[in-house]
């Protein structure tokens, strides 16, 4: 028997985000199905309203994935060709993307080792007369302090906020990410804390940037599909008021994320749950502040001891694969990526580089049981060890 067949692999996969759905999720379903409208309507409407008051802003709007709610956020800032945008380097692609799509070029700041995140400090350095936009990404549900860094931005520069990880953080005052009054980006993809599949939302302030957001989700019409298929009239009169796009969420999805919110703060003390037991149980460093309530766990990112093991990071994330333990990358650093490289040039970011040749991310969610916390960990310490 080689020491690799001793400890039992799983037999079942766990992914490093599996949505927890109950009964009343499917019921929701259901309803809809049957009430004959599954598009826009009242429940996207009861949706953004309930998500309004859990962050306490006066408007959400929701559009169908985190990428257009990233990309209208930069559209409805006026960021458009010429302009250049700057965002954290450790990020999935979306949050980079969304200024391609409005012909800006993406610039990228280095991050801390400790936090993940970018620093102020690193956005000071790669600031040009050409910086419109600051995305900020509250990686893995970790905060950024994003007032700290407004103080110290000139006033042009807007701040949208990428919190497709992070529904549930706080601030270190305690108001929850999406209340700071910045344009702020959810996702409600398929592993995210409240998953409808896919879906997205911006929570924000204004009332005009929210107009003109209603308005560029659904064709740069002023009257949303559902207003016109109860009232006749405003379908014969509807006017487009600018060119927008087909970006909006539905009731299909919407009735599934009602139920996930009423079940949120529960879902998200699991989460807590599973970061205190690895954390206890791993003698391995992890993304500061992952214990902590106010980090909304969305990703359990540690950095493996690499020069101390006897394989790399991509052969141990195979070995956890081959165990049917999920275990993940967050990410490959964009200035790596080809598409940014040839058309944006080369930048040198070294602690994301070197960070990423570590990094690796363990699976967590509301719909994980202590057996699975413990298969996780006890083949990760039969790995290491072996
Ligand atoms: C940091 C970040 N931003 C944006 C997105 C895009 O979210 P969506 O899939 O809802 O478009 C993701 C998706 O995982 C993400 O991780």
């Amino acid at each position: 028997m080689d020491s690799n067949s001793e400890i039992k692999k799983r037999e079942i996969y766990l992914p490093f985000g599996k949505p927890s759905f109950t009964e009343e999720e499917f019921e929701a379903v259901a309803r809809v199905m049957k009430s004959g409208w599954i598009g826009m309507g009242n429940e996207v409407a009861a949706f953004e309203q309930e998500l309004a008051a859990y962050l306490n802003v006066p408007h959400v709007i929701t559009v169908d994935s985190c990428t257009s709610a990233l990309f209208l956020s930069l559209k409805a800032q006026g960021i458009k060709e010429g302009d250049e945008v700057v965002i954290s380097s450790l990020t999935w692609c979306s949050s980079a993307n969304a200024a391609v799509y409005c012909g800006a070029k993406p610039i990228f700041a280095d991050i801390d080792e400790n936090s993940l995140l970018t620093t102020t400090e690193n956005i000071q350095a790669v600031l040009t007369p050409k910086t419109k936009a600051i995305v900020i990404v509250h990686y893995g549900g970790l905060a950024f302090e994003v007032d700290e860094l407004r103080n110290k931005l000139p006033e042009n520069i807007v701040i949208i906020e990428d919190a497709a990880h992070a529904l549930g953080a706080s601030f270190k005052n305690g108001k929850k990410v999406g209340s700071s009054g910045n344009l702020t980006c959810f996702s409600f993809y398929a592993n995210k804390n409240l998953s409808t599949g896919e879906g997205g939302a911006i929570a924000l302030f204004d009332d005009k940037l929210a107009d003109n957001l209603r308005s560029l989700r659904q064709h740069g019409m002023p009257v949303n599909a559902w207003k016109r298929f109860i009232n006749p009239k405003s379908m014969i009169y509807s006017q487009l008021e600018q060119l927008g796009f087909k970006m909006n969420y539905i009731d299909l999805h919407a009735c599934i994320g009602r139920v996930q919110l009423k079940r949120f703060d529960e879902m998200q003390k699991m989460r807590l749950h599973v970061a205190k037991r690895y954390a206890a149980e791993l003698d391995l460093k992890y993304q500061s502040g992952l214990t902590d309530e106010k980090h909304a766990k969305h990703l359990y990112v540690v950095r493996l001891p690499i020069t101390k093991m006897k394989m790399t990071r991509d052969e141990f994330l195979l070995e956890m694969r081959d165990r049917n333990i999920g275990a993940s990358i967050h990410y490959m650093p964009l200035h790596m990526m080809d598409f940014y490289k040839e058309n944006y040039g080369i930048q040198n970011l070294t602690v994301s580089e070197n960070v990423f040749k570590e990094i690796i991310t363990l699976p967590i969610s509301a719909s994980m049981t202590n057996e699975d916390i413990t298969d996780v960990i006890t083949n990760i310490k039969h790995v290491l060890n072996s």
